[in-house]
């Protein structure tokens, strides 16, 4: 799946031992979900709740969005369980298995031997289900572009900011806001970059984690942003209350679609014979040349990924 591929403006995070939540999240308009094991999961509800999941999976109508499923992290005693319960049940009907606090590229090699192990015994295509990797501490970090070429299943990147945070001792309790003792900077710029790096390595989508202050979604919309204009693909989301924010932020506004599908058109016109064969053309006050193309490129196909319409088209001068 290429960062281009699938859209993922939206991941909502959805408990698995919640049938209430995981029955009202299909109608909702996420990109993608992710049915929880892990930590909004309590270790006494992790064993029916693996049950709550392969039934929503199975029963549930998920639309066209991404089925994911969250398993425990391979420190824990779940993570086996979690998977050969969770794929024995369902692996027709999931798109890819989330791992937490993914520290090295063998936990990505074990996850992917084990899908592969369950794809065969149950005559599914092996490769099928994808790998998401979210990354939680340093370790992880470290290692990050080791994780991302683990396996050719992965096709996300995921940061992981609560869990993150504890790992590094960073003083703040308010996920993804501005801490005022680091001046004017962003405390988590590096992060972001090393993890869109790696994922654009391997080009792989790199999804930004949760905002927790689930009522302000005008503070969410300011985190989103963000990582947005670095370039990443999408952002969790915890309530239904985020998800349009989401879908706005991680698409592309309307005027910068519009344009970026008039230089694709514009650019392919005075470059072919008919349009003289140039290199570098005026478009309006704008010059634009091959890497203009290269730009465009990126932003239509988020903007095609969204199901957005343009609104405005190229004419070619009348000869
Ligand atoms: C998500 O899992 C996080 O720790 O932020
Ligand atoms: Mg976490």
């Amino acid at each position: 799946m290429g960062a281009a591929g699938r859209p993922r403006r939206s991941c909502l995070a959805v408990p698995g031992s919640s049938p209430k939540m995981l029955d009202k999240a299909q109608g909702l308009p996420a990109d993608q979900i992710f049915l929880d094991l892990e930590d909004a999961v309590a270790p006494l509800a992790k064993p029916s709740a693996r049950k709550n999941i392969v039934a929503a999976l199975n029963e549930g109508d998920w639309g066209t969005k991404a089925r994911v499923v969250r398993v425990n992290d391979l420190t824990t005693r779940w993570t086996y369980a979690d998977v050969i319960e969770v794929v024995e049940g369902a692996g027709a009907n999931l798109d890819a298995v989330m791992l937490p606090k993914v520290q090295e590229a063998a936990h990505v090699q074990w996850l992917d031997l084990t899908l592969t192990q369950i794809e065969k015994s149950l005559g599914l295509p092996v490769g099928g289900i994808g790998i998401e990797a979210q990354i939680e501490n340093a370790r992880g970090l470290v290692n990050v572009d080791a994780i991302a070429a683990a396996s050719p299943r992965v096709e996300t990147v995921i940061f992981g900011p609560a869990d993150f945070m504890a790992s590094i001792n960073m003083r703040s309790l308010q996920v993804g806001a501005l801490i005022p003792d680091y001046g004017p900077g962003d405390p988590y710029h590096y992060i972001l970059m090393r993890i869109l790096m790696a994922a654009r390595m391997h080009d792989l989508q790199a999804i930004d984690g949760p905002f927790l202050q689930i009522r302000d979604v005008d503070a969410f919309t300011e985190v989103a942003k963000r990582s947005a204009a670095l370039g990443f693909d999408g952002k969790w989301v915890l309530h239904p209350g985020q998800i349009d924010a989401a879908n706005a932020v991680y698409a592309p506004s309307q005027d910068d679609y519009d344009h970026a599908e008039l230089i694709l058109d514009a650019y392919e016109y005075w470059t072919s014979e008919a349009g003289g064969k140039l290199g570098a053309v005026m478009l309006g006050d704008e010059m634009i040349d091959e890497a203009s193309r290269k730009m465009a490129l990126v932003v239509s196909a988020k903007g095609r990924a969204a199901g957005m319409t343009r609104t405005s088209a190229f004419t070619p001068p009348v000869a």
